[in-house]
C-alpha cells in the first residue's frame, strides 16, 4: 500500500470555526476522517500531521523517509520558510501544495509560495475539496500517470 502524509501548517487545527467564509465549515477532524477513509478508497494509506510550529514541520518533512508522496498546506509558512521549502528540496519525496483559498484573490502578502516552485504542483481556491483533488493525483502518480481513466 503506497503511503502518503498530509502535512498541515498553522491555524489549519481551528479549521469549522476559523473564518468559515474563506476555509469552510467542515472541521479540521471530519476533514482528516474523510481523507482517510477516500485514500482506502484509493487504496492510499494517508496519515496526518498538524503542527502551528514551523521546526515540528521542517523535522516532519526531513522524517518522512517512509512516505511516497506528500501533500502539505504549510498555511501562512508557505509565504514566509525559506527553512520549509529547504527541507521540500532535501527530501526525495513527491510533494503536492494545497491551498484551500484562492491565494490570487487574496492579500498581496498572501500571492507568493516560497514553495511553489519546489513542489510537483498546486491545488488552490477549491476549498477542502483540493485536499480529495490531491489524493486523486497522488494516485494517479503512483499508478504511472499514463490515463486518466
Ligand atoms: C492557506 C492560505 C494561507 O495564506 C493562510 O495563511 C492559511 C491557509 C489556505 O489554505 O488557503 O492559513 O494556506
Amino acid at each position: 500500500m503506497f503511503k502518503v502524509c498530509i502535512i498541515h501548517g498553522p491555524n489549519l487545527n481551528l479549521l469549522g470555526s476559523r473564518e468559515p467564509l474563506i476555509y469552510g465549515k467542515l472541521t479540521f477532524e471530519e476533514l482528516n476522517e474523510q481523507l482517510i477513509s477516500y485514500g482506502q478508497k484509493l487504496g492510499l494509506d494517508v496519515k496526518i500531521f498538524q503542527s502551528n510550529h514551523e521546526g515540528a514541520l521542517v523535522e516532519k518533512i526531513q522524517e518522512a523517509t517512509g512516505y511516497d508522496y506528500l501533500i502539505i498546506n504549510v498555511a501562512a509558512y508557505t509565504h514566509t520558510s525559506i527553512a520549509i521549502r529547504d527541507a521540500l528540496l532535501a527530501t526525495k519525496i513527491p510533494a503536492i501544495e494545497v491551498h484551500i483559498s484562492n491565494l490570487a484573490q487574496r492579500e498581496a502578502f498572501r500571492q507568493h509560495s516560497l514553495l511553489a516552485d519546489v513542489v510537483q504542483g498546486q491545488i488552490m481556491g477549491l476549498g477542502v475539496f483540493g485536499y480529495r483533488l490531491a489524493l486523486d493525483a497522488v494516485f494517479h502518480y503512483l499508478q504511472g500517470g499514463n490515463t486518466i481513466a
